[in-house]
């Protein structure tokens, strides 16, 4: 053995424990670090020919490059949406490195069912029937990926191909309907060779971004029967609006289509009972897409894909090697997503469920909605702040009063970044461009909001100068 990693083995408790100190004082001055910053010059250093050790390697990380992390773990970093991690979900995933199991395939180690019990117990979450079986993923655009895939085996049942084996040239054209699909449902398309431009824009309500349910019964009428997939969507990432599930799946009866439900954060409204009724029919949905990296707050990456066509799954996404197996009613997970080995990512949602149960992930929701709304009405009541939607759960949607544009909006997100408090993003809704307030870390308190809401008003005095 190499004698560096000879002596990091025989060190690894006192090194463990400088690093577990390393993470302590992070975590502890997540508070102090700035929320964000403009990412500091890089400079690449070549490849070392003999290593420093763990302890070197520890100090160079803390030297070079922890100091240009973001606090995007921390209570104030609001932008795009983004989680933090849960105490128990960072043990949980230090624990993922240490035993380091692939639980690709059941032969070898409990690690595949410790997935599926955290898989059942994500469904109990949700809510969701044992008709939804379960799987998980990188992130949310994985899970889409994932749920447009069956979507494309499903049409191809329909029309007498096989598209797993024939390939999606012989479906002929694919039809996607959405009203207002988030970026990576096209990113998932043209991945799966359906292509961007198969997204059909169905009108939303009036003033909303929940699609308008009568304008989707005459989309579907106008395909004369061809099959098709609809993407729901709960929640939009601007507004937080939900497609009424229910009515989607009533149309069902009359037009042939493939229900994909893009829940990524949404989903979580039902743990709040307030919110609930948001999420009402996603049982219905034939595939799901959930992320756990946000609302969850478990650490990156981690999402979950459910359906309830697995057969179809195995169909697309099956490994044929001798040494793996055929799939059978409980098939290993190398036979369901697109990776074949890789980590038990489920375990820190494991530890956080274990650890926080139901209940402490619900607070954490109805916390979240609740901070969102009382910072949206104070953006409401503010001179030179201008709501471009109502609060409707947990993200604000705003912009500048006088003359919100590209470059202004970005230069306000700059300076707000540069006061080190708070980060948010910024986006165009309607096409007015405007900011983005996403509560979904579970540290955010209500002392936090008088920060955040000086901080906004702060930034609004740097651009106007
Ligand atoms: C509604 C929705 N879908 C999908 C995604 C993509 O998620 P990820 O970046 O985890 O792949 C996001 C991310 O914000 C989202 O809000």
């Amino acid at each position: 053995m190499h004698p560096t990693l000879a002596s990091d083995l025989a060190n690894i408790d006192s090194l463990l424990e400088r690093t577990r100190r390393h993470a302590v004082e992070a975590l502890a001055s997540l508070d102090d670090r700035p929320a964000a910053l403009a990412p500091p010059l890089a400079t690449v250093q070549p490849l070392p020919e003999r290593g420093a050790g763990l302890e070197g390697a520890l100090a160079q990380f803390a030297e070079r490059w922890a100091p240009g992390f973001s606090g995007s773990a921390g209570p104030r970093y609001l932008g795009f949406v983004t989680g933090g991690a849960t105490p128990a979900s960072v043990a949980g995933d230090w624990l993922t490195s240490v035993y380091d199991q692939n639980p690709t395939a059941g032969i070898d180690s409990a690690a595949p069912d410790l997935e599926r019990e955290t898989i059942a117990r994500l469904r109990a979450l949700f809510g969701l029937s044992e008709a939804q079986q379960g799987v998980f993923v990188t992130g949310a655009t994985m899970s889409n990926l994932v749920g447009l895939a069956l979507g494309r085996e499903w049409l191809g049942e329909r029309k007498d191909v096989r598209v797993f084996e024939q390939g999606v040239g012989a479906l002929g054209r694919v039809h996607v309907l959405s009203a207002v699909p988030h970026s990576s449902i096209y990113k998932a398309l043209s991945v799966l060779g359906i292509g961007r431009q198969a997204v059909q824009k169905v009108p939303t309500l009036p003033g909303r971004e929940a699609v308008d349910i009568g304008a989707l019964e005459r989309a579907l009428e106008a395909l004369g029967g061809e099959p098709a997939i609809v993407v729901a969507s709960t929640g939009t990432v601007n507004t937080v609006d939900f497609d009424d599930l229910q009515a989607i799946y009533a149309l069902k009866a009359q037009y042939s289509f493939w229900l994909h439900v893009d829940a990524a954060f949404g989903a979580f409204a039902a743990l709040d009972p307030k919110h609930a009724h948001l999420v009402a029919g996603l049982d219905l949905a034939d595939s799901i897409c959930i992320d756990l990296h946000k609302w969850m707050n478990v650490p990156y990456d981690a999402a979950v894909q459910f359906t309830r066509r697995r057969d179809l799954q195995v169909r697309v996404f099956q490994n044929s090697a001798a040494y793996l197996g055929v799939p059978a009613d409980n098939p290993d997970f190398v036979h369901l997503t697109p990776e074949n080995s890789r980590r038990l990512r489920a375990l820190a949602t494991w530890f956080s469920l274990a650890a926080y149960g139901r209940a402490g992930h619900a607070e954490i929701v109805t916390r979240n909605i609740e901070l969102a709304q009382a910072l949206g009405k104070r953006i409401g009541d503010q001179d030179g702040f201008r709501l471009l939607a109502p609060t409707r759960l947990n993200v604000v949607c705003f912009t500048l009063a006088h003359d919100p544009n590209e470059a202004s909006v970005n230069a306000y997100v700059r300076a707000v970044r540069d006061l080190g408090d708070v980060f948010i993003t910024s986006t165009v809704y309607e096409g007015t461009w405007g900011l983005r307030v996403a509560f979904t870390n579970w540290r955010t308190e209500e002392a936090d909001i008088s920060r955040i809401f000086d901080s906004l008003k702060k930034a609004l005095n740097a651009v106007a100068r």
